[in-house]
């Protein structure tokens, strides 16, 4: 992707931080710079007609009280009101431009941080809620609209124009000229330290805000399970405290805001009130005009717009800058899981074989590395081979590791240990889209989306024409299961609630089916199935199978029978491994010992 993402990030030095900066703004720009440069002349030509405008004014004042001819008043009158109307429509035309620059480049940077984020593992999506990624991809990002489009041209015009103002007051009268300027460089530098006492607040309150939005995200998926296990009290309890900090926060925030904010509106007041003076002590003195007193306290006036203005844009420097720095630092992390490097192997073509050699696997505890470092492994010294087209069937309790031997398998993580080879290939020289291509995998809960049953078939691939569709379902004999809901393959899911897990699954066989993978992995549903799912289930592993390598978590003794090869774990260890009709056969072993006890039980 672009330069700046892959520059060294967070230890930069001051200039380098700043070319990094400059290479995003170039980056998000460039595409865009027509646009640009029209807003700069529209923003440029403006500043020129709000200084030109109390000109005008002098010359009608002047003009006027030495009682010439009506006809240049009016003409001057006409060109007032013209500048200040065409002064009106370059404002509104710079404003449009810029909303739209800047939001063209904002959403960008959201689709690029939005494919980023997918790109990136489970161990990142594990150790980050939603909530927080929805902050700093979208509330991060929205904060960069006036930087992207505005900021250096503000800063550009308003420098201008205050240079501009102080130049016609230099050439009214020298000494106010010199006056202003000192007023200019105290207010700007009061301006700068009002300013350094919000910022950080305003830091600490979008925090809060990010704790806040976070742990609701968190809780409303979870609201299922939050009631069923009574803990509401305990949710709400949270919320208020996440409530109160954010509260306090935005309070202290404000008040700080708003002091800073009346201290500089002080600072106005008096440099106005002393141009006033100034310029009202010059008229006595006869050593002004009417119309250049008018003037002097004009621009004097005038002055506060531009240095407010650029207090708001340096204060928005800062802000931005806070803000690029979290978008680079989460530019800057990169997929745990090994990639290949330039030995990237492809795997072969037919059905896969499996092999674990020595895994051994714990989970990495996200943030809080400290006081579990020492937790046990989950997996400990796995070894296996599965011959390609055989189906290997895992056993073991809740909790035993069957879902994360999965998960490895499908290089979701690393092993910690040991290594694991599909179709004699390390899985670290594989690329992640071979293997997610060539490998389909089937979770306990399979996730659906608020969309019709086609595109939750399609993963909204609108290319898979129907009749793909149609022959997935047909061969998992899913047919008139589809065509006997209201509205076959329109029939609207909404968002996991309108099917059983076990028709989830069934809808996630198709899935599968339509990759065409080379090695499925199904980690059954564990719930208990109806008798017209579980005989749709049947054919449906049945043909999931057919001609692959496959590796199933199984809790039914029907789909276990229909593994060659079986495993059991316990915590994390293989207790038995063999072909399922010699460990049947051997009345000592553990799951010839199971099948006597009822097995499903055992599993459940
Ligand atoms: N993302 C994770 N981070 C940390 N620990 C995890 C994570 N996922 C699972 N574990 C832990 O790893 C162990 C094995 O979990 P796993 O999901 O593999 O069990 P399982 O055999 O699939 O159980 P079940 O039959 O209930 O699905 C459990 O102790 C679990 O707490
Ligand atoms: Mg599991």
């Amino acid at each position: 992707m672009s330069d700046f993402t892959l520059a060294g990030l967070s230890q930069g030095s001051q200039t380098s931080r700043f070319r990094q900066y400059r290479a995003l703004l170039s980056h998000y720009l460039r595409p865009q710079a027509p646009r640009v440069i029209w807003m700069a002349v529209l923003l440029l030509v403006g500043i020129a007609l709000e200084l030109a405008n109390p000109q005008i004014i002098r010359y009608f004042l002047d003009t006027a009280q030495s009682g010439g001819s009506s006809k240049p008043l009016l003409i001057a009158g006409v060109l007032f009101i013209a500048f200040a109307i065409l002064q009106q429509g370059l404002t509104l035309g710079a404003d449009y431009l810029s909303k739209a620059v800047g939001w063209t480049a904002t959403n960008r940077l959201r689709a690029d941080l939005a494919l980023h984020c997918l790109r990136l593992d489970m161990p990142f999506h594990k150790s980050h809620t939603p909530g927080e990624l929805i902050d700093r991809i979208d509330g991060d990002v929205s904060q960069l609209a006036n930087f992207f489009s505005q900021f250096s041209i503000r800063i550009l015009g308003d420098g201008l124009l205050v240079l501009g103002i102080l130049a016609l007051l230099f050439a009214e009268n020298a000494w106010m000229g010199l006056g202003m300027l000192l007023y200019t460089a105290v207010t700007l530098l009061v301006l700068r330290y009002i300013q350094d006492l919000a910022v950080p607040r305003w830091a600490a309150e979008r925090q809060a805000g990010a704790l806040l939005y976070g742990y609701i995200e968190e809780r409303i998926s979870g609201a299922e399970e939050i009631r069923a296990a009574g803990a509401e009290a305990h949710a709400m309890r949270r919320l208020y405290e996440f409530s109160r900090l954010f509260t306090t926060r935005t309070r202290t925030a404000a008040v700080v805001a708003g002091l800073a904010y009346n201290l500089t509106n002080l600072v106005y007041v008096l440099g106005y009130a002393a141009g006033l003076a100034v310029a009202v002590y010059l008229y006595s003195r006869g050593q002004a005009s009417l119309g250049a007193a008018y003037l002097i306290t004009y621009y004097i006036g005038m002055l506060s717009t531009p240095l407010q203005s650029i207090r708001a844009q340096v204060e928005d420097l800062q802000q931005a800058l806070a803000n690029i720095q979290r978008i680079q630092e989460l530019f800057a992390l990169q997929p745990q899981v090994t990639a290949p490097g330039p030995g990237v192997r492809a795997l072969p073509p037919e059905a896969l074989s499996v092999e674990f050699e020595r895994v051994s696997f714990k989970y990495a505890d996200g943030a809080g590395e400290d006081d579990e470092s020492s937790r046990a492994n989950v997996l400990n010294d796995i070894s296996f081979s599965l011959q390609p087209g055989r189906v290997l069937g895992i056993l073991g309790r809740t909790g035993s590791g069957k879902s994360t031997l999965t998960r490895l398998l499908f290089h979701l993580y690393d092993p910690s240990q040991g290594t694991i080879r599909l179709g004699g290939a390390d899985l670290r020289e594989v690329s992640l889209a071979d293997l997610r291509r060539r490998v389909g995998m089937v979770t306990q809960d399979v996730q659906l989306f608020q969309a019709s049953l086609r595109e939750n078939l399609a993963f909204f691939d609108a290319s898979i024409p129907d009749t793909l569709l149609e022959q997935a379902l047909q061969s998992l004999r899913l047919r008139e299961w589809v065509q006997a809901l209201p509205k076959g393959l329109d029939t609207p899911l909404a968002g996991g609630q309108s099917l059983s897990a076990g028709e989830a699954q069934l809808l996630a066989f198709a899935r599968v089916l339509l990759k065409d993978p080379s090695l499925v992995i199904l980690d059954e549903a564990s719930s208990r199935l109806d008798p017209s799912t579980e005989a749709l289930m049947e054919r449906a592993i049945d043909r999931l199978f057919s001609g692959r390598t496959g590796v199933v978590i199984a809790h039914r003794l029907k789909t276990i029978q229909r593994a060659d090869d079986l495993l059991i774990l316990e915590e994390g260890r293989i207790i038995e491994y063999g072909p399922r009709l010699a460990l049947a056969a051997d009345p000592s072993s553990r799951f010839c010992h199971l099948l006597q006890t009822g097995l499903e039980e055992a599993l459940a």
